[in-house]
């Protein structure tokens, strides 16, 4: 598939079809994806949501939570279990027939998914209780800003959202320049002037990257990725009336692996071994400054003010 744009440090161009068209194609493996990295990555989210996200219930109806880019309905599933009604939107019909049956199939009749794009959202102003987008749907959508300013728009005032992006400053962006220089090995596959060029201010707000990855059926395809920093998630969030209660850095530390082995599905027992340990050691602060504004996935819950 050949990307919609030839720039790399651009997001100008919309590459919406081309994500949905990716994402589709991953209809088959999206909820087999057993690697290291996606199974602490979804076990993480899973956690805070279960923590941090109990609804309240004001009256008889059902709390509603709003699913932005629910994929296959993972994060869905476990806000239906918690006593959500849940609206899930996504560009992929793949994906969304997939969470259909999901929470179909767990009894959560009153579930609803519908194909939308987060930068034009189907609901009213100020109905949603919780807003959940994460997996990062926000670094997929070219015109982020846009698709911030609808969720606040539908959420109540005092509703939360969830809220997961590519973050900023990793170490991967050393492990880029590692692979560069020693043609490729990691397979990151970037020329090494683009890796030195990611340290290169402005430092307090991220970029889009040219972000390439292998599907199932060996095809490379690649698309751009919105990285951004915690200050400049702390800004953006509150021109459009949010304001984070609480932030933490995924992967800052497993990170000493590099993403590119930690995606395989056959890594080896000292690997996931050392994973696990550096995991238990990134759980205990990974809420606490300066790591919950580093690695490569920042999440946030912020309140919408009112
Ligand atoms: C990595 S998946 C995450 C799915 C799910 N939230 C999870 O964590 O498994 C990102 C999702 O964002 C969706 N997406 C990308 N751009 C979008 C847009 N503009 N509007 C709605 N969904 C979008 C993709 O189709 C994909 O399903």
């Amino acid at each position: 598939m050949t990307p919609p744009y030839d720039k790399v440090t651009s997001g100008d161009t919309d590459q919406t079809e081309y994500v949905a068209k990716i994402f589709n194609e991953m209809a088959g493996e999206y909820d087999n994806l057993k690697d290291l990295w996606y199974s602490y990555t979804f076990e993480e989210i899973e956690r805070i949501i279960r923590i941090s996200l109990h609804p309240t219930r004001g009256s008889d109806n059902k709390p509603l939570a709003l699913d932005v880019g629910c994929g296959t309905g993972i994060q869905s599933l476990v806000l239906a279990q918690m006593g959500y009604r849940i609206e899930g939107i996504d560009i992929a019909d793949d994906l969304i027939s997939i969470a259909k049956a999901k929470l179909g199939n767990a009894g959560f009749v009153d579930s609803h998914f519908q194909h939308a794009d987060a930068r034009s959202l189907p609901f009213d102003d100020n109905v949603a209780d919780f807003v959940n987008c994460c997996g990062p749907t926000l670094s997929f959508v070219t015109d982020w800003r846009t698709a911030l300013r609808e969720i606040s728009r539908c959420l109540k005032p005092g509703g939360k959202l969830l809220l997961e992006v590519e973050g900023k400053w990793t170490l991967d962006m050393f492990w880029e320049v590692i692979n560069a220089i020693i043609c490729n090995r990691l397979g990151y596959d970037k020329p090494l002037g683009q890796t030195i060029r990611q340290f290169l201010p402005p430092w307090r707000v991220g970029h889009f990257i040219d972000y390439s990855f292998v599907l199932e059926s060996g095809e490379t395809v690649r698309m751009h990725l919105k990285l951004f920093t915690a200050y400049e998630l702390k800004h953006e969030l509150e021109e459009v009336g949010l304001v984070i209660e609480k932030r933490w850095g995924l992967h800052f530390l497993t990170n000493f692996i590099p993403s590119t082995i930690l995606h395989r599905a056959d890594t080896g027992p000292l690997t996931r071994s050392l994973f696990h340990r550096l995991a238990t050691i990134e759980r205990r602060v990974f809420n606490a400054w300066p790591f919950n504004a580093l690695g490569c996935s920042l999440l946030v819950i912020a309140r919408k003010k009112g």
